[in-house]
């Protein structure tokens, strides 16, 4: 559940009308909701208490050092993806020994770093990748803890850009080969130490299944693993899907009622829990987007409204640099006025100010009448929003907000111009 609804015409964050923080800071602003991140994390811990599990949240989804403060004072761990997320987690105030690294090109700067920040473990994703690490950490004279992942071949029927579990994809070593791959590693690399499994099929899943066909196909392999090597943790990974089509609505009780069949943290958890009691394992889980999606909306401002022959276009500012999920994935965000209109809908794209045909953030949608200089809210931004932003077209990186009850805070002042090309400079 999350904390945006309308209140006396107007749409709030928790208790702060989303109008204030927009005459304050200007658009676009990504606006977090910190009841909601809590709720949701706590959430979580409740509903897979039965376990020995751990939230390890992936950083990848919102990377500001005041959401991953706030991950790290709730007692989260965090799943990261190069030395740059692991700095980040550090630097926020996280531990890194509550730190999984994945990703299938770590560098051997890279390694060293988290070799020297005693990360809990790596997950890895070859056998090349497993042999730099031994050969890395026999130089430091350490043992490096590891975990492969594993590709259980199964299709996560979301996106393809963000499948993950099928032998099509990079990731992961195919689950016909694990287990010689586990005993290549107890055998020849004696600077590793082979501490669980990882795996993760794929992101934004809105059906339990694929999760549970997933832990069925892996699981022989996890209790052959206890035995053989006494691993002490299975990461299942992340992918929870969030609401995007009816956000607004699924922040109503009632909303969840009439979609049994949408995930939740407790369905996913029901499903899973029995199969995995009996492993007596540390289980790790990895959200991203289901600890921080609904938190956030990005607020834009109405530039233009276009008239065109075929389509209606209301100009925004903000761009396909700002959140790129629809262009990319053909992500949908829901679009509502802050200001509540009442009746007067027509059907128009939400485009941006950037020269690409695919900067848009809605097309042929049916959407208030907003007139230049309204304020729009963007809903389900805060995980893959703001940190897949970039400067294109010299557009200085949005500002971002988290609000606690009736009051808010700037966790990340605007870019300015200046910081935009302060590493630049003319050749000598
Ligand atoms: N663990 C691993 C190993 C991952 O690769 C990912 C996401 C997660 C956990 C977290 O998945 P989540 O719980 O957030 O679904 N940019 C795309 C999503 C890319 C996901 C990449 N990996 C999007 O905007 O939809």
């Amino acid at each position: 559940m999350h904390s945006f609804a309308y209140k006396n015409g107007f749409l709030y964050c928790e208790d702060v009308n989303l109008a204030d923080i927009a005459a304050q800071v200007g658009t676009p602003v990504f606006v977090y909701s910190k009841k909601t991140i809590t709720d949701d994390l706590r959430e979580f811990r409740e509903a897979l208490s039965p376990l020995k599990a751990h939230v390890a949240y992936a950083v990848k989804a919102c990377s500001n050092k005041a959401i991953l403060n706030l991950m790290a004072r709730q007692g989260a761990g965090f799943d990261i993806v190069s030395g740059g997320e692991l700095w980040r987690v550090i630097n926020a105030g996280g531990d890194s020994t509550q730190c999984t690294y994945a990703g299938v090109a770590k560098t051997e700067p890279e390694i060293r770093y988290a070799l020297e920040q005693n990360i809990y473990c790596f997950n890895c994703e070859s056998e090349n990748e497993l042999r730099e690490i031994n050969r890395i950490a026999g130089e430091m004279g350490v043992k490096a803890p590891v975990a492969v992942r594993v590709n259980p071949n199964v299709d996560a029927h979301t996106h393809k850009y963000i499948t993950t579990g099928t032998n099509e994809n990079k990731f992961g070593v195919d689950i016909s080969r694990i287990e010689d791959v586990y005993a290549m590693i107890a055998a020849e690399l004696p600077h590793l130490h082979i501490k669980g499994l990882q795996m993760h099929i794929g992101s934004q899943l809105t059906d339990k299944q694929p999760f549970a066909a997933a832990v069925e196909k892996v699981l022989p392999i996890v209790k052959k693993f206890i035995t053989l090597y006494g691993i002490e943790f299975w990461s299942i990974g992340g992918g929870i899907g969030i609401v995007y089509d009816g956000c607004l609505e699924s922040g109503k009780p009632e909303w969840w009622a009439a979609h049994p069949e949408q995930i939740t943290i407790q369905s996913y958890a029901a499903e899973l829990i029995p199969r995995l009691q009996p492993l007596g394992i540390r289980i790790l889980v990895e959200p991203g987007r289901r600890l921080v999606g609904n938190a956030a909306a990005m607020l834009t401002t109405c530039i233009y409204e276009k008239k065109g022959e075929a389509k209606t276009f209301k100009m925004i500012d903000a761009g396909m640099n700002d959140i790129i999920r629809p262009a990319l994935y053909e992500g949908y965000h829901e679009i509502w006025p802050v200001r509540e209109h009442q009746n007067d809908e027509i059907l128009a794209d939400i485009v941006g100010p950037i020269c690409e045909s695919g900067d848009f953030q809605a097309q042929n949608r049916r959407i208030a009448d907003v007139q230049p200089g309204e304020v729009l809210a963007e809903m389900s931004a805060g995980a893959y929003g703001f940190s897949m932003a970039s400067t294109y077209n010299s557009r200085p990186l949005a500002a971002e907000v988290l609000v606690d009850g009736d009051k808010w805070s700037v966790i990340r002042r605007r870019q300015t111009l200046e910081q935009i090309v302060e590493d630049e400079c003319l050749p000598e």
